[in-house]
């Protein structure tokens, strides 16, 4: 049966062989089965209102994050002719919202959001831990940009945890983040590239806390207040803990904006709890969010004024305080 079916595969190619060249048949079918793959897994229409209404319901306490993110992201997919990709960079303390954003950013460019195959996520202690050389990492990435952009100019690469990456590697980066990025016949002019970490964490801190020991208002902290961007970005290339130290990406500006997550405050925290319940179908509860919030930390020491965690294990304590049949429906 099978050789059978082999023989008339065989007859077939054979004819289209003759008539109009295997070569052309074997690339239309290639482009066809391509165009299936990527039209299951696309890009959604960019709309920017539907952004901003994202970042508004789902956003806590990041007034900055939200005005310059929508601005940049919208600019940049309505561009048809960008002369470099979209490089941005999230600064800020643990917690904030750093992953949280680049996960709003992918679910309104790509139909399956995160778990988009064209959005590329590399964290450098699990992709790139220390012991194998740098080279064979290097090339590995550059492989996966070129083969990645190739087939979807519209990919997105987003790099956790950058402060941990070995400086070697992310020079690996530059060419590719360039003014008319072209590498290897490929252009990158279309691909956003996201930079997650701590470093100048510190220095939005302090931001913060002299605005609140000047009596200002949070809302009043602006990218450029007291030179926030260049504070950043000067502190993340002298922090020897940083993989940024020295890196070209900063020396030749190709990071479009360096963007500060402030540290999250009691009402933030308590915002992330009620969201939470949302987020596991519980009546929302304002007293019992008040308590789950109350009971993270808080710095400074005698102040409090600052979440030392922002929102992270909001959950994990949502249910220390949950009632047992909430967590029955988990267990
Ligand atoms: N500003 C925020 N607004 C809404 N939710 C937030 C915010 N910050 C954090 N969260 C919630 O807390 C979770 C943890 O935050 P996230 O992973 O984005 O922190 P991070 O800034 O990446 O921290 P780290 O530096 O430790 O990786 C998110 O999944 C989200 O549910
Ligand atoms: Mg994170």
């Amino acid at each position: 049966m099978l050789a059978q079916n082999l023989l008339i595969v065989l007859f077939l190619l054979s004819n289209i062989t003759l008539a109009s060249g295997f070569l052309d048949v074997l690339a239309a079918v290639g482009s066809y089965l391509v165009n299936m793959y990527l039209e299951r897994d696309g890009l959604l229409p960019f709309d920017t209102k539907r952004l901003k209404a994202d970042l508004n319901k789902s956003l806590f306490g990041q007034h900055i994050v939200s005005d310059v993110v929508l601005k940049s992201v919208s600019s940049f997919m309505a561009d048809r002719n960008p002369n470099k990709p979209l490089v941005l960079s999230f600064h800020g303390t643990s917690g904030v919202g750093k992953n949280h954003v680049a996960n709003i950013i992918a679910r309104n460019i790509y139909k399956k959001g995160e778990n988009s195959k064209h959005v590329h996520v590399r964290v450098p202690e699990l992709h790139f831990p220390p012991g194998e050389h740098s080279h064979i990492y290097s090339a590995k990435l550059k492989k996966l940009f070129l083969r990645e952009v190739y087939w979807f100019p519209r990919s997105m690469f987003i790099f956790d945890e950058m402060d941990k990456m070995d400086p070697q590697l992310i020079d690996t980066l530059k060419p590719f983040l360039d003014y008319n990025a072209r590498v290897d016949g490929v252009s990158f002019r279309n691909a956003i590239f996201i930079f997650l970490s701590n470093a100048g964490g510190n220095v939005i801190v302090e931001t913060a806390l002299d605005f609140w020991r000047e009596g200002k208002t949070r809302e009043e902290i602006r990218m450029n207040s007291k030179e926030l961007e260049t504070k950043i970005s000067q502190n993340v290339l002298n922090d020897k803990n940083s993989g940024f130290q020295h890196s070209s990406l900063i020396d030749h500006h190709l990071v479009d904006h360096f963007i500060p997550f402030l540290p999250l405050e009691l009402k933030h925290v308590r915002q992330c709890v009620l969201a939470e319940m949302v987020h596991l179908k519980m009546t929302e509860d304002t007293d019992l969010a008040d308590k789950v919030a109350r009971d993270m930390p808080f710095f400074p020491e005698k102040e409090k004024i600052f979440s030392v965690k922002g929102c992270k294990s909001v959950r994990q304590k949502l249910f220390l305080y949950s009632d047992e049949e909430l967590l029955f429906q988990f267990l």
